[in-house]
């Protein structure tokens, strides 16, 4: 870090981004902050000016403004008063940014904190300006007094004390902010491993005040609970991991279309919490909102009360291509490639069969509008992961909706959902609830933060200032998609091929079947038909679906003949489904904040190399 020494004061020239991660590595994350990480690439540096002595000083503190719609430095008094206010009156626009903290934007961050990280690690020696030996001791009853704005918002990590008001004061974001004050940053940490980088503890030690006695400092060691990722299960190697905690893995696009049935230990992960382990024995599901009242059953009792329905279903997270949006803008979210798709098999209870038994009939069925679901994972505020579907989808005999238990003829993996989860064929991932725990028939949809605050589209002209996730339905049903899966991009195919092979998928939601795959070798200006495939190579196709009940992806391919003279190939991939829908062209159109529904034509450049036929 540099220091520009001024006559009074030391300016500091800080990153921005690692100013922004600290916010966010306290919960203490804006929107706006978030946004403007992609202007801080083009700030060289912002700067960040402090008072002369590193801890903070009683008197008077400038502040770095991120969510002003731009970078500003003003002095403020550090006296409390007004800060509330100041506080207050930027507290709605917050509120669901901080849901998405601890939703997972974390792994956002720990992509633009990759970015920084060499950077970092050469200033990371200068960074240590704090002495804490002669910093005063304060016993854990002292810091638990510190819990609001106005006692001052203190807390401890690995025995430090850490008065964090004024961050906190400047970085203000709802309810979630103060769940740290008067306690240990640890628990919270654990969550995002995001946080545990040097130069976020290198900010956090700028507020360092004091110690922990030894003796607090034992028994909040005991008292910490253990990382909440330790019993994580293992993952295959092969998988390319977008976020290690929460766990959010693809596979490679090369081995995703090797098997029409996806295996599942590469079947593509989105987890937002810690896996929960469940013991089978002990599981519950409970249903509420049905005319016998709650029930509560077993999972022998759901296997055996019910018959055992299979179907092939392919899952694609709204996320699925995200990192083709952010070529065109920057967007929130894990940076998924192609491959947050995979198609299974599910085994389970039909979801209508086990809402009839336990009471569903016209009463219900005139109040209710939605059918809502809630996993067994957690936040640290004890809030589950959840999502609903419209009640028809839920009781329909043609819906298909399973409280699955059986991914691929076996148990369900931990990571997808063990013992049971819902499988909602034709609509988002998100909407298939794993380590079901809870199902509630309602006349309102779940208000989960990723049925209300996530998982939704915009236009391309709305951003984080305007957004009002309100104005827009959760995503149930997905667009019409497809994607290249071989060649790679960048790969090059040699001159003495005539033809190039092209391999891929395409899957349309709401039980669409695919009925054409287009590929062009010329960027889209002259086109030619793959052949579709419903089965694994060598096997018999699958008999063709219901109407409206194609829940499973298609595998496609077809050697293209390569235009003479070509230099480099744009190879375009388009897909068509039974309603005659087709995916837009580029990108920018659909363009949205939270870079979902990224649907557009695949393009995958690959060079023609090797010696002309005229040498
Ligand atoms: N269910 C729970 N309980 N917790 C979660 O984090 N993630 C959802 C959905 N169900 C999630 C969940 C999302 S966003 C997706 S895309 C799918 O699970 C992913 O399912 P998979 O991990 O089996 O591929």
């Amino acid at each position: 870090m540099d220091w520009i020494h001024t006559s009074h004061q030391n300016v500091k020239v800080l990153d921005c981004h690692r100013t922004l991660t600290f916010c966010c590595s306290l919960s203490l994350f804006s929107e706006r902050a978030m946004q403007h990480l992609k202007h801080c690439q083009g700030l060289a540096q912002v700067f960040l000016i402090r008072s002369q002595s590193s801890r903070l000083s009683k008197s008077v503190i400038p502040s770095l403004s991120v969510w002003d719609g731009h970078f500003s430095c003003r002095w403020r008094s550090t006296g409390g008063h007004g800060r509330q206010k100041y506080f207050n009156d930027r507290l709605p626009k917050f509120r669901f940014a901080l849901a998405g903290l601890l939703a997972g934007t974390g792994a956002v961050l720990a992509y633009k904190l990759h970015q920084d990280k060499v950077q970092l690690a050469a200033t990371s020696a200068q960074l240590r300006v704090t002495q804490t030996s002669d910093l005063p001791v304060y016993t854990l009853e002292e810091v638990t007094k510190h819990r609001s704005l106005d006692s001052g918002v203190w807390v401890t990590y690995k025995g430090g004390v850490y008065d964090i008001t004024e961050f906190v004061a400047i970085h203000p974001g709802g309810d979630k902010i103060l769940l740290a004050a008067g306690g240990a940053l640890e628990p919270y940490w654990a969550l995002y491993a995001v946080h545990q980088q040097d130069h976020v503890l290198e900010i956090l030690s700028e507020y360092k005040i004091g110690v922990l006695n030894p003796e607090s400092y034992k028994k909040q060691e005991s008292a910490n609970p253990s990382d909440p990722y330790s019993a994580e299960p293992t993952r295959h190697p092969a998988l390319q991991i977008n976020s290690l905690k929460p766990f959010n893995a693809e596979p490679p696009a090369s081995i995703l279309s090797d098997n029409y049935i996806t295996p599942s230990v590469i079947f593509f992960k989105r987890n937002h919490l810690p896996v929960p382990r469940v013991d089978p024995e002990a599981y519950r599901l409970e249903i509420e909102g049905l005319s016998g009242g709650v029930v509560s059953l077993s999972l022998s009792e759901l296997k055996s009360r019910f018959p055992k329905h299979t179907i092939t279903a392919t899952l694609q997270c709204a996320g699925n291509r995200r990192s083709e949006m952010n070529k065109v803008k920057q967007v929130k979210g894990l940076n998924w490639g192609i491959a947050a798709i995979s198609n299974a098999t599910w085994s389970g209870a039909r979801l209508r069969d086990v809402l009839l038994y336990y009471g569903f009939g016209p009463e219900v069925a005139a109040k209710a509008k939605h059918v809502q679901f809630e996993g067994l994972d957690k936040d640290v505020t004890g809030t589950a992961y959840g999502a609903s579907i419209p009640l028809n989808k839920a009781v329909s005999e043609e819906g298909d909706v399973l409280l699955a238990y059986e991914m691929n003829g076996e148990d369900l993996p931990p990571d997808h959902g063990y013992p049971v989860r819902v499988v909602v064929p034709g609509v988002v991932g998100a909407r298939n609830v794993k380590w079901l725990g809870k199902i509630v028939v309602s006349d309102e949809e779940s208000k989960s933060h990723w049925q209300q605050n996530d998982y939704k589209g915009f236009s391309p002209g709305t951003d984080w200032d305007t957004v009002d996730f309100k104005s827009a339905p959760a995503i149930q049903e997905l667009p019409i998609q497809s994607a290249i899966t071989h060649p790679a991009e960048g790969t090059s195919v040699d001159r003495s091929d005539r033809e190039v092979t092209v391999k891929g998928y395409a899957w349309s939601g709401g039980g669409r079947e695919v009925v054409r795959v287009d590929v062009s070798v010329d960027g889209g200006k002259t086109w030619h038909v793959a052949k579709l495939r419903t089965s694994d190579q060598g096997q018999h196709p699958a008999p063709p679906p219901p109407p409206g009940r194609a829940w499973a992806w298609k595998l496609w391919e077809i050697d293209v003949p390569i235009p003479h003279r070509a230099q480099e190939l744009e190879i375009v991939c388009k897909a068509v489904d039974s309603g005659y829908n087709m995916q837009p062209d580029t990108v920018a159109p659909i363009w949205n904040l939270r870079g979902v529904l990224s649907n557009a034509w695949h393009r995958v450049k690959v060079l023609y190399v090797g010696l002309t036929q005229n040498g």
